[in-house]
């Protein structure tokens, strides 16, 4: 089977279907695809329709492609069945290198060579997952945000065995697809927006474990703090607003020196089981009695009316 031209795909096989494979099924339903998906454990297919059909009222809300319907989803008990006729596979298998590793040696091995192979994965380089392909020149990594069907961004990059072309055409296919592809110019640990919030979260940590902040007095500085700014502009140009006219370089004169101060602890801090014990805690309280799917749901709710506002229709700046 040719590869069809990206604005073309049809038909998409989701393997491993979670959090974010599911996530990723409502996104492509949303937008018109057919959606084979495959997941061996046992009551994945109950998870993922679940997934799917509390996602279904936010993603109507934001509108559906023509077409966009859940009777389009089918979940298969064989790899080799969700592979039939895929024109793109969404690889979002655990983050664990060597079973991610063997899933992707497997989908290749069954998967006609022309077809784009994306990897969500967080954090490995798609360099480390290729190595057993006979096909590795159309693997890629294509890391999302949770939750897909939501957050526009997906993180695009290649290995060393990767061919420009498969690049090009997975950001080419995410942007038809209504994502916000962003295409990193080198494979970076952690890529770029989940380095960022990474060296947050150590922080947060640190704090939390030097009893610094509690877990709520962290939440609440920056849902209504910095955090309703990034929505908008991100960390470099929200600066450039900080010092007057003068913009950035102004800023950087003017509080370039506190860069010297400790603030910040970039090392990860030893996750002990009184550390997890008081996070466990500070969200048990913050949550107040509410589920995680109630908390999902108000997630959803607030982000629906977020990309709205600074989207227009939800589609993609
Ligand atoms: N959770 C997040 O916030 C997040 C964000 C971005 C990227 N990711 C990445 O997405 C990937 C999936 O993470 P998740 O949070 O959805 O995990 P998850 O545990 O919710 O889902 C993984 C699914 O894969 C299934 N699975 C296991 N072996 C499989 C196989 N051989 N073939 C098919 N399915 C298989 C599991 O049964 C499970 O349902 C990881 O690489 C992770 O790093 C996660």
């Amino acid at each position: 089977m040719a590869r069809p031209a990206p604005q073309r795909v049809e038909r998409i096989a989701v393997v491993g279907a979670g959090v974010i494979g599911g996530g990723w099924a409502a996104h492509y339903l949303r937008r018109g695809y057919r959606v084979q998906a495959f997941d061996p454990a046992p009551g994945a297919e109950q998870r993922l329709r679940t997934l799917v059909e509390r996602a279904w009222p936010f993603l109507e809300q934001l509108g559906l492609a023509a077409g966009a319907g859940l009777e389009r989803l089918s979940f298969h008990s064989e790899l080799g069945a969700a592979l039939e006729g895929a024109e793109l596979v969404q690889e979002s298998t655990p983050e664990q290198l060597e079973p991610k590793r063997a899933s992707i040696e497997e989908i290749d091995s069954l998967l006609d060579p022309d077809i784009v192979i994306a990897s969500s994965t967080s954090g490995f380089g798609m360099s480390e997952l290729q190595t057993r392909c006979r096909h590795p020149e159309r693997c890629v990594v294509a890391h999302p945000f949770n939750p897909p069907y939501l957050i526009p961004l997906v993180e695009v990059v290649g290995g060393r065995g990767t061919e420009p072309w498969a690049v090009e055409w997975a950001m080419a296919f995410y942007a038809a697809a209504g994502k916000r592809p962003l295409a990193l110019s080198r494979e970076l640990p952690g890529f770029v927006g989940n380095r960022l919030q990474e060296a947050m979260w150590r922080e947060a940590l640190h704090m939390v474990a030097a009893g610094e902040a509690s877990v709520e007095e962290i939440d609440a500085s920056i849902a209504y703090g910095p955090g309703l700014r990034w929505a908008l502009m991100g960390p470099i140009l929200t600066f450039h607003l900080a010092s007057g006219d003068g913009g950035i370089a102004s800023m950087l004169d003017h509080f370039g020196p506190a860069l010297l101060e400790p603030w910040t602890r970039l090392d990860a801090p030893p996750l002990t089981a009184e550390l997890r014990d008081r996070l466990v805690e500070g969200c048990r309280r913050e949550a107040a009695g509410r589920s995680v799917a109630e908390l999902e749901r108000e997630r959803d709710a607030f982000l629906v009316g977020l990309l709205s506002l600074v989207e227009g229709d939800g589609n993609g700046r």
